[in-house]
């Protein structure tokens, strides 16, 4: 899975020469006298969205912040409301009300990315934008969500922050609404430790983040940062240079990861294409990460044992079971009070999602994963499965 795995002297050697270049200027920004030209977040932002094949990038702190900023660099307003999947991590949803919108959140289907059915029949005359999640690297069923939104007049965020350098079609995950946001966070496919990047393909948005991430700056080319106006209300959502540096060399692993990752998903499922279980459905075998192998059983309680038997055998799992609380919105509870009054209760809600979350186990796939450790892991799991299923 992730870029944690690859982490080492490349990334070092990049910390250290922004020391030896400059001294270390850790600000993206000015500094122009003492910097000697170096501008490492700069030149990641230009490395990524030539990577992904579009005209803007903007780097900023947090994959939580390049979905909100995304939003609001599309026009997403207080009032309005974005439509965002039950199966997501818990940011999706925080960076909707970060925004001042409404999530109204929709089931999934046995892709265990959004329904375009339940995405259509949530629209009201408020939507804004809808935000399709890849979920585990896979996408989502994007030629239908892009024709129902465009259809509606309704902007596309995609929330790629576990989907890094995957593709749908032969597109890549991340161009395919109007804006795009990634996570560069410590688990994700590259990671610069906190981080993330939101690409876009206007100019007049890609304006709007770059402002909106520093504080409003306009990024006025004739004077410096103190004299520079305000575009609009920001906040403070800068990436470090050290974050930069890192990303560089870390983008620079990301065909390396993906080809990794891809043969040893393919290994793995094919040496255990015969358990008794039901796979994931996935919309693009070809493009997606290959971040984990899912499958379904039949009942939450045979789901829940079968985790526990695999811990015992010394295999984790990848966030189906054990973080569901932070990545299935039946859990979240405690945001009841910041949205409207239903008659059904919570956790009954998304039902639909939750019959297959509840009985769904992620078996991760790692970068490094040697041949012996994948038959390894297939045979535990046909062990566990001929005792439990
Ligand atoms: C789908 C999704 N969206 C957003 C985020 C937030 O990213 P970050 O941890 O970089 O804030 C994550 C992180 O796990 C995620 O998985």
């Amino acid at each position: 899975m992730p870029g944690f795995e690859v982490f080492g002297e490349d990334e070092r050697k990049a910390i250290n020469d922004l020391f030896d270049l400059n001294g270390g200027i850790l600000f993206a920004h000015g500094f122009d006298a003492m910097r000697k030209g170096v501008f490492r977040v700069r030149e990641f932002e230009r490395a990524f969205a030539a990577r992904m094949g579009v005209p803007y990038a903007q780097a900023v702190s947090s994959g939580s912040s390049a979905v909100k900023i995304g939003l609001v660099s599309l026009g997403v307003e207080p009032g309005d409301e974005v439509i965002v999947p039950a199966f997501t991590f818990i940011a999706t949803v925080e960076a909707v009300f970060e925004a001042g919108a409404l999530p109204v959140i929709v089931d999934v289907d046995d892709s265990l990315n959004m329904n375009p059915a339940s995405f259509e029949a949530a629209i009201t005359p408020n939507t804004r934008a809808v935000v399709p999640v890849h979920m585990l690297g896979a996408p989502a069923e994007m030629d239908s969500i892009t024709a129902i939104a465009s259809r509606h007049g309704l902007k596309v965020m995609e929330d790629n922050a576990q989907g890094c350098g995957g593709s749908y079609k032969g597109r890549i995950l991340g161009t395919l609404g109007q804006a795009g946001a990634f996570s560069l966070d410590a688990g994700k496919t590259i990671m610069t430790g906190e981080g993330g990047m939101v690409l876009m393909h206007d100019e007049t948005t890609y304006k709007r983040a770059r402002a909106f991430h520093d504080h409003g700056h306009e990024y006025n080319p004739t004077v410096g940062r103190g004299l520079d106006g305000a575009l609009m209300v920001g906040f403070n959502y800068r990436m470090t240079e050290l974050q930069g540096a890192i990303g560089i060399v870390q983008l620079g692993k990301l065909d390396m990861i993906l080809a990794a990752q891809r043969a040893n998903k393919k290994a793995l499922k094919a040496a255990i294409a015969d358990l008794p279980v039901q796979f994931r459905r996935i919309h693009d075998d070809e493009g997606e990460l290959s971040d984990a192998i899912v499958f379904f059983v039949e009942s939450p309680a045979l789901a829940t044992k079968f985790a526990q038997r695999m811990g015992q055998e010394g295999l984790g799992t990848k966030n189906l079971p054990d973080a569901m609380n932070w990545h299935f919105s039946g859990r979240w509870q405690h945001m009841q009070a910041r949205l409207p009054r239903v008659d059904v209760p919570w956790d009954r809600r998304w039902k639909i999602s939750a019959d297959l979350l509840e009985r769904a186990i992620a078996v991760p796939i790692m970068v490094k994963m040697t041949e012996s450790r994948i038959s390894e892991i297939a045979e535990k799991l046909h062990c566990i499965s001929k005792e439990l299923l």
